[in-house]
């Protein structure tokens, strides 16, 4: 199995409180996301923006995008986003139109796993081309106590046997790290966690803890 990356999420409203949670934790990680918040709030100027100060990087845009995939994706690709996020209850014409999109402009569709969604979805996503994934536990699950189980656990082993990439995230901190060690992890995106006051070392914690458990 391939080292996970590690990814920012960038998720405040205002864009210089974005740049500067981005300045500080840039060289710590691999990914850089504009996160929804951001997004909705700034608009594509943000992605635009932080594709100007980390060329290097790769970069998301998490716009969770569910209808007209074709316009929507145009703007985050033209924008410099590599990969785009587009919610899992999105149409499949919806998938597909995004994923052309993307992939005709050299990035990729991340399809974001929230609410409802089965295996048989997942193969679908597969034959329309997608490649990537995002495991993800949402925010208010999260602050209403809902911890990772063996549920997930064997559902994102499904998605890896079905030749998905996965990515885990939501309120992940370095602790939660060795839970997934049996999954082949594509990236774990952390927001809070590494955009606090204490985000580099949180970030040296997260490299600890995947360099314990995927030699890649
Ligand atoms: C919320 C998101 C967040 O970017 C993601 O959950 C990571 O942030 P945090 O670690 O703060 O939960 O996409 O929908
Ligand atoms: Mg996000």
């Amino acid at each position: 199995m391939k080292k996970p990356l590690l990814q920012v999420a960038l998720d405040s409203a205002d864009m210089a409180t974005a740049l500067q949670h981005a300045s500080c934790i840039a060289e710590h990680v691999d990914v850089i996301e504009a996160g929804t918040v951001l997004a909705f709030a700034q608009g594509m100027e943000a992605v635009r923006e932080l594709r100007k100060r980390y060329p290097a990087h790769r970069l998301v845009c998490d716009m969770k995008l569910l209808d007209a995939g074709e316009m929507l994706a145009t703007g985050a690709m033209s924008a410099g986003a590599d990969w785009i996020t587009v919610g899992a209850a999105a149409h499949i014409e919806t998938v597909s139109a995004a994923h052309q999109v993307a992939t005709q402009m050299g990035g990729e569709v991340q399809i974001e796993l929230f609410g409802h969604w089965t295996l048989a979805d997942a193969k679908l996503w597969k034959e329309h081309g997608i490649s990537q994934v995002i495991y993800h536990r949402s925010r208010d699950a999260k602050a209403a106590g809902v911890c990772w189980g063996q549920a997930d656990l064997t559902r994102m082993k499904d998605l890896s046997d079905l030749g998905l990439s996965v990515s885990v995230t939501g309120g992940i901190v370095p602790e939660d790290i060795h839970l997934f060690r049996e999954i082949d992890v594509q990236a774990f995106i952390a927001g809070r966690a590494l955009t606090g006051s204490n985000g580099v070392q949180i970030a040296e914690s997260f490299h600890q803890e995947i360099n314990r458990y995927w030699q890649g």
